[in-house]
């Protein structure tokens, strides 16, 4: 093995790794658009950069990967765009799952599906259902996603307890809440990475990211490889999460 190998390898093995990384993939069209091409191509050019992120978890054995792959409010773009991102979003999920499937990939859809034709709908379930035994990587993807709607979800679901009389409006409290929302059963995203140089969450992940590790960078997506995947996990390793804590007491637990 060659040394810088090794030096690589003892490197990760030091790092303190994320449970959960949940991504914002931007960028896309930007990076089209450099290039002289249709913003089609930006979006075709990611799904590559979708390949390396799960390889890259799969061979750090992180645990889930969330990724925004289209928000509620992506509807607003023109018929045309959204068209073509179903397209390929359809093309890819065929092509993928057997693959993924035989890498021990979990996969799951988080989003309003009620919006999707039916035969896109059978093919996500059918995705969730042949992969469901996989344990070595969960990956959700997020289509037609929003943060508030999963909260509104939330809140009407509790809502419906109450009135059947099944819950007590008193038991209703952040943990109850949390149990209701999308991602419940993972763990919460350690890590957030957005690329493609917004700094913001764009009705993301609004709840599950109170105490997330949000890194930015300006890669645009279709450039995001193994190499940029590994500086924010650097850049996660080197943070100290304090929780509302102190410091000293982060450092010294049961100290004080
Ligand atoms: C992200 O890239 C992909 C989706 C939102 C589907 P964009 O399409 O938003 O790319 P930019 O931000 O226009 O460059
Ligand atoms: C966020 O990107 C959604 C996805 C990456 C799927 P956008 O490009 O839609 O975000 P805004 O509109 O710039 O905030
Ligand atoms: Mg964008």
């Amino acid at each position: 093995m060659a040394q810088e190998n090794i030096q690589a390898d003892s490197e990760t093995a030091e790092q303190r790794l994320p449970r959960h990384v949940a991504m914002i993939m931007d960028g896309n069209g930007r990076w089209a658009k450099q290039r002289n091409l249709p913003r089609y191509m930006g979006h075709r050019e990611g799904v590559k950069a979708v390949r390396r992120v799960v390889e890259a978890c799969l061979n750090r054995g992180i645990e889930a990967l969330t990724l925004f792959a289209f928000s509620s409010e992506n509807w607003r773009r023109p018929k045309t765009e959204v068209g073509l991102l179903m397209d390929l979003f359809v093309h890819t999920l065929k092509k993928e799952i057997t693959r993924l499937d035989r890498n021990g990939v979990r996969m799951r859809f988080i989003g309003d599906r009620s919006a999707f034709d039916p035969k896109l709908r059978t093919l996500m379930d059918a995705a969730e259902q042949q992969t469901a035994h996989n344990d070595k990587l969960t990956l959700v993807i997020a289509v037609n996603y929003g943060g508030r709607w999963d909260l509104a979800e939330a809140a009407r679901r509790l809502a419906v307890r109450v009135a059947e009389g099944s819950l007590d409006p008193q038991q209703i409290d952040a943990d109850a809440v949390g149990r209701e929302l999308c991602n419940a059963d993972l763990p919460e995203p350690d890590l957030f990475i957005r690329t493609g140089g917004e700094q913001r969450i764009s009705n993301y992940l609004l709840w599950q990211l109170a105490y997330t590790e949000l890194y930015f960078t300006d890669s645009l997506w279709p450039d995001f490889d193994e190499t940029a995947f590994a500086d924010a996990l650097r850049s996660f390793s080197g943070r100290q999460r304090r929780f509302g804590q102190t410091g000293d007491q982060v450092e010294r637990p049961g100290s004080a």
